[in-house]
């Protein structure tokens, strides 16, 4: 199956179509969408990197030349592109999908693309190895787990980042997401595994799939969704 999606309204039922897939239902949807991806979610304002990549970047201290960057759920490799513009050059990219991870592969951004499909297989990156982890646009349900989060973690260096932006999608098993997701974090820190650095939080995460171009058209804030960036550092032991 090939999806071509090339208007608001398109592009919003491609995106509500996947809704109550699992994981492997997931990877198989991005395998076909692929191709238009980057196109199509231009289209709906999709600002998660942008969003990531600048918190991220505030934050950052180190020399960007030389860091190890890993980019779970790469996807067709936007963040790369972005981090690459600020001076980042070592990226390692993770995704389930293969269809993506061929599309990251056109960027020539990454020095490895890692098929795995998280949650089912484990995170392949070695431990306390990168300066920089990030995830932009899987943290969801039916994407990744929140039990990776805790890989992620444990990819980091002593004292490296992670860096996690999801959008705030409408529905319950959302709200659970966040829920456990947020309850994960906060068990994480308490276990001393890693301190929060800050959140941010945006209005404008992307537009909403489920508002019709035809309302949406009227409407400002209300026809995006909301977005948040959790950004921790891990602890040096
Ligand atoms: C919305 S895209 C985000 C891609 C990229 N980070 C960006 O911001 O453009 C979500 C990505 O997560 C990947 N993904 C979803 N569930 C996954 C899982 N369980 N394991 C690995 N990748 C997964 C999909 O294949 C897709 O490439």
């Amino acid at each position: 199956m090939s999806v071509c999606s090339r208007t608001v309204e398109g592009v919003k039922s491609v995106i509500l179509s996947c809704k109550g897939f699992d994981s492997q239902q997931t990877a198989k949807f991005y395998d076909s969408w692929a191709q238009t991806y980057e196109q199509d979610v231009k289209i709906i304002n999709y600002r998660a990197s942008e969003l990531g990549v600048d918190f991220l970047n505030s934050h950052f201290s180190g020399n960007r030349e030389e860091v190890q960057v890993l980019d779970v759920a790469c996807g067709s490799g936007m963040v790369a592109k972005l981090m690459v513009e600020l001076g980042f050059r070592h990226f390692v990219g993770v995704d389930g999908s293969k269809g993506m991870l061929e599309q990251a592969a056109k960027t020539g951004l990454y020095q490895d693309l890692r098929l795995a499909l998280l949650g089912t297989q484990p995170l392949p990156a070695q431990t306390d190895t990168f300066d920089v982890v990030i995830i932009v646009g899987a943290l969801d349900a039916g994407f990744v787990p929140v039990g990776v989060v805790r890989e992620l973690c444990h990819a980091a260096k002593p004292g490296g980042l992670v860096c996690m932006a999801r959008g705030e999608h409408s529905g319950t098993p959302a709200n659970q997401y966040k829920k456990d997701l947020e309850r994960e974090l906060q068990l994480m820190e308490e276990e001393g595994l890693w301190s929060p650095v800050g959140i941010k939080q945006t209005d404008r995460y992307m537009e909403d799939p489920h508002l019709s171009a035809e309302r949406a058209k009227d409407m400002q804030e209300e026809r995006y969704i909301r977005g948040s960036v959790y950004l921790y550092k891990r602890s040096i032991h």
